[in-house]
């Protein structure tokens, strides 16, 4: 039990991302307060843990009213005693539209919830960790934020403001013991994606054009991400590349690979993708991946791995 007697305030916990990552947390052991802008929504996250013998609360907030914020703040200290863990993963994906076509109204919401939110998250439960000799913040920001999205201007630089308010909440708060890391998700297949894909939901196209590893994401490998160590990202990354059927067979990458186990060099010797895009980012996401050293040892210099193995 990795979060054992912390207590953690996830937003956005009543659907998606923040329903998983605040059910694995309480399965890890923390007090877990489910905030969301549904009730409901919120309300029904909570009755799960408690189903599963955890402890949660539920409460109503708006994160971009300060008065909401500070109060979920508070109401969390004040049923569990203090706040370790501040996730702030709330968030809309606003209306679609060119810049010239959206209107103000529309950019103004995503940037109050999705930017100001996780500023204010952050202005009233900072003091609270730090008050605990500690702790951590998440913002959820994503790829959305490092690079342009045609349609999605305030998301994009809500996004990117979020990325760059870790970067100077990491450097306020690390002399106190916080750590603040913001986590870049891609295509994560929740509520959210589904409003954007509509009635025609997940379509390959649509798949292979936003996704590095050619299939979309689960909430709860984003959950993940939080209570495993870095050897399991690497192994969440393998069993990724594994289980895609579009892959298997049809690529052969020559790795030049280090005593070390990283990978020092990737190339696509043959491939029945044609897709070169798709192959770069391929190449560029397998470059991450690290070997075991004691696997390292057991390869020759020319053994084939089969990243894709079929069946
Ligand atoms: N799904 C993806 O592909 C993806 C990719 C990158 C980043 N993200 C981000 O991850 C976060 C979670 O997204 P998700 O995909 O789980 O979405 P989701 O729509 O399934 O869940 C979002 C939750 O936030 C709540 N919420 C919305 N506005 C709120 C407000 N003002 N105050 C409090 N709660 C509010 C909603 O009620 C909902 O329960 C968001 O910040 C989103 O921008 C999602």
């Amino acid at each position: 039990m990795r979060l054992k007697g912390k207590v953690a305030l996830i937003t956005g916990a009543g659907s998606g991302m923040g329903r998983a990552a605040s059910v694995l947390f309480a399965r890890e052991g923390a007090k877990v307060a489910a905030i969301d802008v549904t009730e409901a929504s919120a309300a029904e996250t909570a009755r799960m843990i408690k189903a599963a013998g955890g402890e949660a609360i539920s409460i109503r907030a708006d994160v971009s009213d300060s008065e909401d914020a500070r109060a979920m703040v508070e109401g969390t200290v004040r049923a569990f005693g203090g706040l370790d863990v501040l996730y702030n993963n709330a968030g809309i994906e606003g209306e679609s539209g060119f810049i010239a076509q959206l209107s103000e109204e529309a950019f103004d919401r995503v940037i109050a919830i999705n930017l100001r939110g996780v500023w204010l998250g952050m202005k009233y439960g900072l003091p609270r960790i730090v008050e605990r000799g500690g702790g951590a913040v998440i913002n959820t920001a994503s790829v959305a934020g490092i690079v342009g999205l045609k349609g999605a201007a305030a998301y994009c630089a809500a996004k990117a403001g979020v990325i760059s308010l870790t970067r100077v909440a990491a450097l306020e708060y690390g002399r106190y013991n916080v750590r603040v890391n913001c986590i870049c998700p891609g295509v994560i297949h929740t509520p959210m994606v589904d409003r954007i894909t509509g009635p025609e939901g997940l379509q390959p196209k649509f798949i292979q054009r936003n996704s590095v590893l050619g299939r979309v994401g689960s909430a709860d490998e984003i959950a993940l991400v939080f209570t495993k160590n870095k050897g399991a990202i690497d192994a969440m990354y393998a069993r990724a590349l594994r289980d895609n059927p579009a892959l298997q067979g049809k690529v052969v990458i020559e790795l030049t690979i280090a005593p070390s186990g990283d990978i020092t060099a990737a190339r696509v010797v043959s491939s029945e993708l044609k897709d070169p895009e798709f192959e770069s980012k391929l190449v560029a996401r397998i470059k991450l991946f690290k070997f075991d050293a004691k696997d390292v040892a057991a390869l020759t210099a020319t053994k084939p791995i089969d990243f894709f193995p079929a069946g």
